[in-house]
């Protein structure tokens, strides 16, 4: 009888103890060890940096290699024809368990292949962050070769000089056309016209990520077939995000979901020579200590928890420091040499 109730016991301290672990180590995988600096901590290691920024080749070899054998961006950052026949089963990396089997329908709404010309040469890729008023780098941003920007950005007159005018791919996200378009439910007219400021671009829409995505995301390909729009509609494909995301995962970024930003940028350096990003700067003071708005063109907070931006960063600021890639902080020199 004493032996029974001894090991009755050891048992449930034992689960107990296994418990105890588990919720350990839950700890570390949502706050690992390592301890992010604090805003003040990164604006003053930039500034200490100063301007000098080097090219290292090695270093965007090293990056192609690593997100081609991952990701392999070439072949699978879209829903291709090619890539997802009829009948492969897409999983949606924000959702638990869901997925898409592509049918006769969708299969039709796919391009045939990677519409990209490759290797892009320079490319830019643009956020959307407040950094960027007042910059002066719109010059700067259009002479790359292959520009893209995050979920359809104003490119009115007013913000001509500090973003540019040119785009070659820009990305929507499916709640952008819910809630300024209204679904396009009741007028496509108002989507068409302001996706002329793209050109002839590609829009870049996440449609089998979230369930609620689909529906809008579909309707905005069929919005832009109908208007025969010079815009090529792109669905990006799951499985790449899903596996960019571990990319990062891997590299100290632990976010629910990566940003917009941190995608395409992951794209740009698996398949363009050069890379220089503007527009990341995701705190609310400046290198000069004023107030810095969240986007360039408003100043409308995100919800707090999906994105981890100020981790984003430190991972943007060391391929910048080791000259994998470029970032442009502050004001872009000016192009006529006078500055
Ligand atoms: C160039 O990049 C490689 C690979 O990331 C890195 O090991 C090396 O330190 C970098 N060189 C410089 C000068 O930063
Ligand atoms: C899909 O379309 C093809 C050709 O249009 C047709 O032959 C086939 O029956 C369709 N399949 C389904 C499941 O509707
Ligand atoms: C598409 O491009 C052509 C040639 O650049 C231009 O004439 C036309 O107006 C464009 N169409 C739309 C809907 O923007």
């Amino acid at each position: 009888m004493p032996v029974c109730m001894l090991v009755r016991c050891c048992r449930a301290k034992l689960s107990v103890w296994a418990a105890l672990c588990v919720l350990v180590l839950c700890w570390f995988y949502v706050f690992p060890g390592y301890r992010l600096p604090a805003d003040k901590e990164i604006a003053e290691e930039v500034l200490r940096h100063g301007e000098a920024w080097r090219k290292n080749q090695t270093g965007i070899d090293l990056y192609r290699k690593l997100l081609t054998e991952c990701c392999d961006p070439r072949r699978m950052f879209a829903v291709t024809k090619e890539n997802s026949p009829l009948g492969k089963v897409l999983w949606y990396d924000g959702e638990f368990y869901y997925s898409h089997t592509v049918n006769n329908e969708t299969y039709q709404l796919f391009v045939q292949d990677n519409p990209l010309t490759l290797p892009l040469k320079k490319c830019a890729v643009v956020g959307n962050g407040g950094i960027l008023r007042h910059s002066k780098c719109g010059k700067d941003i259009d002479q790359a070769d292959f520009i893209m920007r995050c979920n359809l950005p104003p490119l009115s007159k007013e913000y001509v000089e500090d973003v540019g005018t040119i785009t070659h791919l820009v990305t929507a996200n499916p709640s952008i056309i819910e809630k300024r378009f209204q679904n396009l439910l009741w007028s496509r007219k108002d989507f068409v016209d302001s996706m002329k400021v793209y050109g002839s671009s590609y829009i870049y829409m996440p449609a089998f990520s979230m369930k609620p995505g689909t529906d809008p995301s579909l309707r905005a390909y069929y919005a832009l077939a109908d208007s025969s729009s010079n815009l090529t509609m792109l669905f990006a494909n799951p499985e790449f995000l899903h596996m960019v995301g571990k990319f990062w995962k891997a590299r100290n970024v632990h976010a629910r979901r990566l940003s917009t930003g941190l995608f395409l940028v992951s794209l740009a350096l698996g398949l363009c020579e050069e890379v220089t990003v503007y527009g990341f700067w995701p705190f609310s003071v400046g290198l000069d200590e004023q107030p810095v708005s969240h986007h360039y063109y408003d100043n409308i907070l995100p919800y707090k928890w999906v994105h981890a931006m100020p981790e984003e960063f430190v991972q943007l600021w060391h391929l910048h420091k080791s000259g994998t890639l470029r970032m442009r902080v502050g004001r872009c020199p000016s192009q006529d040499g006078v500055s």
